[in-house]
């Protein structure tokens, strides 16, 4: 299948789009005879797109939580009418929604590059703006009040936990002491306490700018992104067809771990190495379409060196039944 570059790789604001393993995704999802696809990670569209342009028989109900993602989805709404539903929310909610019984559903976890891109939404530090890091900004608490309030055991397990960063104890330390100074206010300014907190011999180990994986923690931890994903799973998994394909996507080994242990799961193998229950004792609902995960070819990542981090992993629903 060839997916038109002109209509998925748009260009936006301060940099290009481009949907992360899109030919590699919508052909896993197998669109040939049509039918009605749930994407639970909308973003810029791209996938959306690829999958309303892969056949004419072809719904697709999308979701997302950032308000920005709605304005969006208004132009595919425009484009494809009814053959095209927009949703405002969590995916982890995906039970509130009317549409059931999807022949595919897709995830594409993580940050798009117009959140990134975005100075004044605060996921980057490459722009100097509020601290802010909301998926969706009409409500919970800011990056910045969570650095300020939370207890310091919420703050190692945002910065130890899900930021996986080696010099924790340091960086929890700092942000602590740096309370009330305005320095967890804005992204240059936190990046460059994270910077300073960790010892200067310490700092040639990092191969990324060492905010990188704070910034990665507080952003989990805000957004509750690893509970949603389980929740998103399941729910996907629910209510799509039996025989139908799910594909998801993942930045960063947290969420490829879930997504992992999920499909593991549904297909009745072990979890990890600690799961020794008995064949018996596993409800087989599914198979994985290949048991590792799949990454970008060379020829994406030369394009989109984001793409390095991406995994993507799929399964076909083989019967009903209540994911225990
Ligand atoms: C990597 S982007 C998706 C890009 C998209 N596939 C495309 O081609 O443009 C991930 C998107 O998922 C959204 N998202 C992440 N977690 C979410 C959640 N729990 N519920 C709803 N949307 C979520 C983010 O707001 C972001 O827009």
């Amino acid at each position: 299948m060839l997916i038109s570059l002109d209509d998925t790789f748009f260009t936006h604001g301060h940099g290009e789009h481009f949907p992360v393993m899109l030919e590699a995704s919508i052909a896993c999802l197998n669109t040939s005879a049509g039918g009605l696809f749930l994407d639970g990670t909308f973003g810029g569209g791209g996938h959306s797109r690829a999958l309303l342009e892969s056949s004419s028989n072809v719904c697709v109900v999308a979701i997302d939580q950032d308000p920005d993602a709605e304005k969006r989805a208004a132009a595919l709404k425009d484009k494809y009418g009814d053959r095209f539903l927009f949703y405002p929310m969590n995916f982890s909610n995906i039970s509130q929604i009317k549409e059931k019984n999807f022949q595919g559903v897709l995830f594409d976890f993580g940050l798009s590059s117009f959140q990134l891109n975005q100075g004044e939404r605060g996921f980057s530090f490459r722009f100097d703006g509020p601290l802010d890091m909301r998926m969706n900004n009409t409500k919970g608490i800011t990056a910045h009040e969570f650095l300020e309030s939370v207890d310091e055991i919420e703050l190692i397990r945002a910065i130890r936990d899900f930021g996986e960063e080696p010099a924790w104890r340091r960086v929890v330390q700092a942000i602590l002491k740096a309370r009330g100074s305005g320095l967890l206010s804005r992204t240059k300014s936190f990046a460059e306490l994270v910077e300073s907190s960790i010892p200067k011999r310490g700092l040639q180990r990092y191969r990324i700018h060492p905010a990188t994986r704070s910034f990665q923690g507080v952003r989990i931890a805000i957004n509750r992104e690893l509970e949603a994903i389980e929740l998103g799973l399941k729910e996907g998994f629910k209510y799509l067809k039996v025989g139908g394909i799910m594909v998801a996507i993942s930045f960063h080994s947290l969420e490829d771990r879930i997504v992992k242990r999920f499909f593991r799961h549904l297909s009745g193998r072990p979890e990890h190495k600690k799961d020794q229950r008995f064949q018996e004792e596993r409800n087989v609902l599914a198979k994985m379409i290949s048991t590792k995960a799949i990454k970008a070819s060379h020829e994406e990542i030369a394009v989109n060196p984001k793409s390095r981090s991406a995994r993507m992993r799929s399964l076909i629903k083989l019967s009903k039944g209540e994911v225990s």
